[in-house]
């Protein structure tokens, strides 16, 4: 009831926007042609009864079938509606029958629509053509496959999709790959948009599978009870996973079987895609990134902690990472990147001893930045950025900044540091081991050396070596010397 009148309300509001706006309108059409008043009323008598109608038709779904709608401003598109409401095709809203060959019913009469032209050479475009899910909560006993490749602009939406207790097990629910044996240069599929949807792969396979195609959107998406990826992104490029959950189970975290989450939420093996807004709420491994100029942007990992054998951000490209995370909230997991060159991560939050683990396997490190971030630890002992040297040490270190981070209860490393030391002598040995990223390496040395006495000492650097510093004068003095250290100087 209350929906009801919240609904009603809210198409009286709709409606008064509506009468103020057109009324504005008619007050400016006054004053060219005189006395319109009747064709005002007219129009939004028909505005009214098609909102009206609209309302109807969302609360029947079962009702309509696609089939050109009543409209006193024919147009083309009117007569030709692109709107494939699955239950039309026979689809099971309440999820207890297969639901397949209906859903893929509809699809393929989705993208059978006459073409627009072409997106991408051999792209037909479907025009924004629409699957319509209505709500329902459908069954389904295989990957639902558009059944043809080559095609875009299409959109899938709007409802459940749950896979069935005999669903391929390697299977996932929606797979975009390409069901016709294409030529090798051309792309699957591009601009189709997956919305508003829950997918539930029932711990039988995937989610979505995304081959070879260009610009997909994935957005405001659950998807759970996945057993090997929540979303599988491989060649093409620029898909953009937003404003979506993933979990392979439904927790909220602290969960017992926390020890055994196994699945990847998001497998990206594919270059220049997109995951932002993106909460991973359970898996093993949050993101496991094997392709090129991926961005994340407000991710937030809670899914398997480190501690328990998990990891938020996995980065697999050793030798070319070319990866930037940003603004993102690592929740227990930790990022690990093998030998990466080309890496940033900034403005991000890192609770519960999560951290930055670089791991060697060629000892590269090379062009990496980690500045701004916030980390937040239980006081035993945990680096906010770990070397993971069991492979190799690190031995092509150039271009690394790690600088102005903040670490609670955590150790702090960094390649940039400063300190003073106030002394009464000829030697002031100071030892930047607690804080310097690198062992034995620092590129640049810059002081100053404050005394007030009387004499004026002559100083001067005499040693760097092992992360330390002698800075040594002449004459007995007491002062203060201010040194700052770099390892990340471009030799
Ligand atoms: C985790 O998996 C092991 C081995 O399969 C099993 O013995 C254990 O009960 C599981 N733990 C939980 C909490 O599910
Ligand atoms: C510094 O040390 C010298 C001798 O080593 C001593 O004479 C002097 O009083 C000291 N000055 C201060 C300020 O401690
Ligand atoms: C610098 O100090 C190290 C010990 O930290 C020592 O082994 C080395 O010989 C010193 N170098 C010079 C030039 O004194």
């Amino acid at each position: 009831m209350i929906i009801k009148s919240l609904v009603s309300s809210l198409v009286l509001l709709i409606v008064s926007f509506i009468i103020i706006h057109v009324y504005g309108e008619n007050f400016h059409i006054r004053k060219v042609s005189n006395g319109n008043h009747h064709e005002t009323i007219r129009r939004l008598q028909s505005l009214k009864a098609s909102l009206t109608r609209h309302d109807s038709i969302a609360s029947t779904p079962s009702s309509f079938s696609p089939s050109p709608s009543p409209s006193s401003h024919p147009n083309e598109g009117m007569n030709n509606p692109r709107v494939f409401h699955v239950t039309s095709y026979g689809a099971d809203p309440t999820g207890n029958s297969d639901s397949t060959e209906a859903i893929l019913a509809a699809i393929a009469d989705a993208t059978n629509v006459l073409s627009e032209g072409h997106l991408m050479e051999g792209i037909n475009n479907l025009g924004g053509a629409q699957v319509n899910l209505e709500g329902g909560n459908y069954l389904i006993r295989r990957s639902l496959m558009l059944p043809v490749s080559g095609v875009g602009n299409l959109m899938i939406h709007g409802g459940t999709l749950k896979a069935s207790d005999d669903f391929p097990i390697d299977g996932y629910i929606i797979d975009l790959s390409s069901t016709s044996s294409n030529e090798k240069d051309s792309y699957n599929f591009e601009y189709i948009t997956l919305k508003d949807l829950l997918l539930d792969s029932n711990f039988r396979g995937g989610g979505i599978s995304i081959i070879n195609s260009l610009r997909t959107n994935i957005d405001n998406c659950y998807i759970t009870h996945f057993t090997t990826n929540g979303i599988l992104v491989q060649s093409g490029h620029e898909t953009y996973i937003r404003n979506s959950f993933l979990g392979q189970h439904i927790t909220a975290g602290g969960d017992k079987a926390e020890r055994n989450f196994s699945g990847t939420a998001i497998n990206l093996q594919g270059n220049d895609n997109a995951v932002t807004d993106v909460v991973i709420f359970s898996a093993q491994i949050g993101i496991m990134v094997t392709g090129q100029a991926n961005i994340f942007s407000g991710v937030h990992c809670y899914n398997k902690a480190t501690g328990f054998g998990g990891t938020g951000i996995y980065l697999k490209l050793p030798g070319l990472t070319q990866t930037r995370i940003v603004n993102s909230y690592m929740d227990y997991t930790s990022i690990v990147a093998e030998d990466p060159v080309q890496l940033h991560i900034s403005s991000s939050f890192f609770l519960g001893d999560a951290n930055i683990v670089l791991k060697s396997m060629k000892g590269v490190l090379n062009g990496v930045t980690i500045v701004d971030n916030m980390f937040s630890g239980s006081n035993q002992g945990v680096e906010i950025i770990h070397l993971d040297k069991s492979n190799s040490p690190f031995h092509q270190i150039d271009q690394v900044i790690v600088d102005r981070n903040i670490a609670r209860g955590m150790s702090l490393k960094a390649t940039v540091a400063k300190m003073s030391m106030q002394g009464n002598g000829t030697l002031w040995n100071v030892d930047f081991n607690n804080v310097l990223l690198f062992p034995n390496l620092i590129k640049n040395v810059q002081y100053s050396l404050s005394s007030t006495g009387r004499s004026f000492p002559r100083h001067a650097i005499r040693n760097v070596s092992d992360n330390r510093v002698v800075i040594q004068t002449n004459k007995v003095v007491t002062a203060k010397v201010f040194i700052t250290v770099d390892q990340s100087m471009v030799n």
